[in-house]
Parts: structure tokens; sequence; C-alpha cells
């Protein structure tokens, strides 16, 4: 697998997030902060589950294990936060967004792998937006760090996508293309419909 790290890529998403949606995160931070913490768990375990499913890709599971272990560090640092406010941890079921996207997931391989690996483009690329939407309109201590994790996520969009260019077979080298823009609609939709409940990545309210 080649990986050319810092590579810079245009931001793949079809729709803006609603000002409906920020409003209400504004105003719902703390809600959103509880989300927040589900999401980095939910990241370093999206990552490893890649790398149990292509274990033969050692490369890919290197940079993989790294992401992972970064989204584990952005988990202890939104539970050192929490801590901070008086925000506790709370069991989360699967959110509309995440379900929406795993459905537009192919069953089949090589697009299956090519799908996973560009929905975790997607979501970073989506919580990468929302951070900066949101950095400027709340408090410190959480607007700083928000701030701070911006790039983070902009990185983590770039090794998704790295990696799924270097999935594709020789005979479909622009497979991702088409595959990112298809997946990319689906994400559109999903926040930019209305969602009954608050989270990091829903849509805006009714
Ligand atoms: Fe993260
Ligand atoms: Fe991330």
């Amino acid at each position: 697998m080649s990986w050319t790290p810092g590579a810079s890529l245009a931001s793949p998403l079809a729709a803006p997030t609603p000002s409906g949606w920020v409003d209400a995160a504004v105003a719902g931070w703390r809600e959103i902060l509880v989300d927040h913490a589900h999401c980095e768990k939910k990241a370093a375990s999206s990552a490893l589950a890649l790398i149990f499913a292509y274990p033969e890709d050692e490369a890919g599971a290197l940079v993989l294990s790294r992401l992972a272990r970064e989204e584990l560090r952005h988990f202890e640092q939104v539970t050192r936060l929490m801590r901070r406010l008086h925000i506790r941890h709370e069991r989360r079921q699967p959110s509309r967004y995440a379900t929406g996207l795993r459905s537009a997931v192919a069953r089949a391989e090589p697009d299956r792998r090519l799908d996973l690996l560009l929905t975790g483009a997607l979501i970073e690329a989506r919580s990468c937006e929302r951070f900066a939407l949101l950095a400027p309109r709340l408090a410190a201590p959480m607007g700083e760090f928000y701030a701070g994790l911006q790039a983070a996520e902009a990185r983590h969009f770039e090794v998704y996508v790295q990696l799924a260019r270097s999935t594709c077979q020789p005979d479909a080298p622009d497979r991702w293309r088409e595959r990112l823009a298809a997946l990319a609609a689906v994400e559109a939709d999903l926040i930019t419909a209305t969602d009954p409940q608050l989270r990091f990545h829903s849509g805006p309210p009714a």
C-alpha cells in the first residue's frame, strides 16, 4: 500500500451543515459533549475493525493503528473535559447518521472495503467542519478544545482517502471517486434532513 502523508485534498462534503444544527448544538452543548465522547470511541473502534477485517494489509494496519490511538487520546481528552464540567458519560444507541451510512456500504468486495474507508473519510470531514463551526460559538474550555481538534480530523480524512485510493484495483484506479460521490450524497441527505435527536452528526431539529 502506498501512502503519501500530508497530501492536501478538497473537502468531499456534498452539503454544508445547516445553521439550525449549529444553533441547536450551541444551546445543547452538554448533549453534544456526551455524544462527542461516544464518537471518539466509535472512531477508534471503526479503525480497529478495519485492521481485523483486512489483516493481510500490514502497511494499512499500521496507519489505522496510529489513527485509533489518536482517537482514544481524543476520548481521554473529552473525558477530562467532561469531568471538569461535571458531565457524565451515557450509553448511546446507534444514531440515524451511523445507521444510514452503514446501510449505504456495499456488501461485496472490493467495493465494501472502499466504502468502509470512504465512510470513515466522510465522517472525519464532517467532524472537522462541525468543530470549525462550533469552536467560535462555544465558551472556553470547550471552544478552545474544538478549535484544536479540527486539524486532527482533517488529517484523518486525508488518511482514509489515501487508504481508499491505494486499495483501488489497477483496472479501476478512479473507482474511489465514484464511490465517494455516491456516499457523500447519502451523507448530505442525513445531515440536512430534520432529526428527532440532537447528536454530533445529526440533522437540524424539526
Ligand atoms: Fe477524533
Ligand atoms: Fe478522527
